[in-house]
């Protein structure tokens, strides 16, 4: 039998695939769905201060190939409190097996720095359960603000001040995709002045502002936001396998790198592996397909890891060869 465990920001996860925060993540009978699953963890849709139903319709998109997806979406959210209100995390959890339970976590996307730390605020002095929070610096869909992260002035602001507040819940950083080397040395180097406080990154968000056209009616197929929305699925992979990669490389090693972006298989799983991510999560698959997504893919990753004749996935974490 091979083991698919591992751990995130020190937190034991019985698989090192989960859910990403984005689709099918938005209220408590959808990650019961996910508790139900074999994701080695439930992370809940990213939150604002209060609820809200995100970009007009239509804002999503896919492929007639499957190979592409798009959203903009524009954060539509249930408001922090809900999710981490006790009946939330209690109707999640439910979906758990009989007698076992896995690690809940939630997300915050503030429009300002200031709402994001009135959400660390209510987070940090809640009495629910909440080992990890995902900051999500990376959002490309709120019309006419930037995406954060690729601000370093800000990005660097913004952990400055959330340092200093000294949370005790653990962070982690969902980034946007870099294409730019220089640029991803630039934000690691940035990170890792923080490292005492960031226990992970999620690399990569959506690749922002992307454009879909319809040849029939000849116009965007998104309505908001001119047409420009994030894309996502198998197209991304490569992007997200590359920033994987050299997060990996130019990361303290006490912070995590989760893989996420187009992950649909065992075997991207296992790609994701080699090049150093920890765990992996899943977003579009797991849009277009449920959460037994999740399963599939857990089974997948063992039979490769069988074949390969891995025994855990902790023996080909960051184990990319060389080229030869
Ligand atoms: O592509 C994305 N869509 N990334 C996010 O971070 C948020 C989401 C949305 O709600 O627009």
């Amino acid at each position: 039998m091979v083991s698919l465990e591992t751990t995130l920001a020190g937190i034991p996860l019985k698989t090192c695939v989960y859910n990403a925060s984005g689709p099918r993540s938005g209220n408590s009978s959808a990650l019961a769905k996910v508790a139900a699953s074999r994701s080695g963890a439930i992370l809940a849709k990213s939150a604002t201060v209060s609820s809200q139903n995100g970009n007009p319709q239509p804002r999503t998109w896919h492929s007639p190939d499957d190979k592409a997806s798009m959203n903009s979406e524009g954060l539509p959210n249930n408001g922090i409190d809900y999710y981490i209100e006790s009946s939330t995390i209690e109707e999640t959890l439910a979906g758990c097996k009989e007698g076992s339970t896995k690690p809940y976590m939630v997300s915050i996307s503030g429009k300002t720095l200031d709402d994001n730390l009135a959400m660390l605020d209510k987070i940090n002095t809640s009495p629910a359960n909440i080992p990890l929070v995902e900051l999500n610096l990376a959002c490309p869909n709120v019309i006419g603000k930037p995406i954060i992260a690729y601000d370093f002035d800000q990005l660097k602001m913004i952990l400055k001040t959330i340092q200093s507040k000294k949370y005790k819940v653990k962070l982690g950083l969902k980034l946007p995709p870099y294409l730019d080397s220089k640029h991803l040395s630039q934000a690691a180097a940035i990170i890792n002045e923080y490292s005492s406080m960031v226990s992970y990154v999620a690399s990569i968000n959506t690749i922002g502002n992307a454009l879909s056209v319809d040849p029939v009616s000849e116009a965007p197929f998104i309505s908001s936001n001119n047409g420009l929305a994030g894309l996502s699925g198998p197209a991304v992979k490569y992007t997200a396998l590359a920033n994987v990669r050299q997060m990996r490389e130019q990361l303290d090693k006490s912070i995590d790198v989760v893989g996420v972006g187009g992950i649909e298989s065992g075997t991207d799983v296992f790609l994701f592996l080699l090049c150093g991510a920890t765990a992996v999560q899943v977003g579009t698959c797991h849009w277009k397909e449920g959460a037994t997504c999740f399963d599939r893919i857990c089974n997948e990753l063992e039979t490769i890891l069988q074949e390969k004749g891995y025994s855990s996935v902790q023996d080909v974490i960051g184990q990319l060869k060389p080229w030869s």
